[in-house]
């Protein structure tokens, strides 16, 4: 299939673009940076908020997989806007199943970001294409970026009535492939991590990981938003779930022996095959598939 993923340079797109390379998919994606196009992947410019470039990005595509958000401080323009410029353009150009990407809560949580993210479900599910919404948690990745804002403070506070299900950007991916093999679900489905943390947890095993050592203040989190999360509206039940804990993506495996064990071992010290994975994200989503990961612009 054709599929155009716009976000594809965001931490879930980059891991998307590969899984859909390799399930033999021809990828489009979406970016407002000018990109050269390169093996299976044709680069698009294009912006979702002015609309510029997109009814020719969506031309000719079997499916979309919207991921592009503008996130907390996005006021929703990407989100909301976005999207509805996003399925006007495809509902102009003909027919393709519209899968979006949103956040476990948003249907029981109308609060900030999590209310343009609903509001943006609405108008995929109201639209008359085929359509998927998959609700996830939030992704190691980003936690560990977020964790990552406050290394410079001398004390982090944690509360620990806060629960978190982190889930790897990786797995939510390989289940979008699936989701669009399957065809449009005409429903929402959650996706979330396989366990639940709390603050306190995560931010420690955070802190261990990173070689990092700082008091932890407990606090109780103010405002509803946490309040929603205290009371577990950002988690979900729902099965399948992804199998990489926090603690499993903070502190990867090593590499797997491979099969020619012997000829590893005899190949020089230098040799490729025994260079130790530069990308801790690499033993789940593979390697690079003729795609290679933008830099943020
Ligand atoms: N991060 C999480 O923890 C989490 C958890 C649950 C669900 N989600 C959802 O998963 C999806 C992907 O999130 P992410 O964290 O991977 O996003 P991200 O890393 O913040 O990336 C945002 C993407 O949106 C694109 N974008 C921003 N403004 C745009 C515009 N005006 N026009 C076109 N593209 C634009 C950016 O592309 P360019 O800069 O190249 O234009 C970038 O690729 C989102 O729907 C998000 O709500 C995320």
């Amino acid at each position: 299939m054709r599929i155009l993923v716009t976000g594809a340079t965001g931490t879930l797109g980059s891991a998307l673009v590969p899984a859909l390379l390799r399930a033999g998919h021809q990828v489009r994606a979406l970016s407002r940076t000018k990109r050269e196009s390169r093996g299976n992947v044709e680069w698009m410019w294009g912006d979702l908020v002015s609309g510029n470039g997109v009814a020719d990005a969506v031309r000719d595509v079997d499916v979309i997989a919207h991921l592009a958000t503008g996130g907390r401080k996005g006021r929703g323009a990407v989100d909301v806007t976005g999207t509805r410029k996003l399925v006007a353009a495809t509902r102009e150009s003909g027919y393709a199943h519209l899968l979006y990407t949103s956040v476990v809560g948003a249907d029981r949580v109308a609060i900030g970001h999590l209310r343009h993210k609903l509001e943006a479900e609405r108008l995929v599910s109201e639209s008359d294409l085929g359509w998927t919404i998959l609700r996830a948690t939030p992704f190691h990745q980003s936690l560990d970026r977020r964790l990552g804002d406050f290394e410079s403070l001398p004390v982090l506070t944690v509360d620990r009535t806060v629960p978190w299900q982190p889930v790897h950007a990786g797995e939510v991916a390989t289940r979008i492939t699936e989701l669009i093999a399957a065809g449009p679900a005409m429903d929402e489905i959650e996706y979330g991590g396989p366990q639940v943390l709390s603050t306190e947890e995560l931010v420690k095993t955070w802190l261990q990981a990173r070689n990092l050592h700082r008091p932890c203040l407990p606090v109780r989190f103010p405002g509803s938003l946490y309040a929603a999360q205290r009371a577990g509206d950002l988690l979900t039940d729902a099965e399948p779930k992804g199998r990489i804990t926090w603690q499993g993506y903070l502190f990867p495996p090593p590499p797997e022996p491979s099969d020619d064990f012997a000829a590893e071992h005899t190949a020089s010290p230098t040799s490729p095959a025994n260079q130790p994975e530069q990308d801790p994200d690499l033993h789940v989503y593979g390697g690079d598939e003729g795609y290679e990961r933008p830099t943020r612009g």
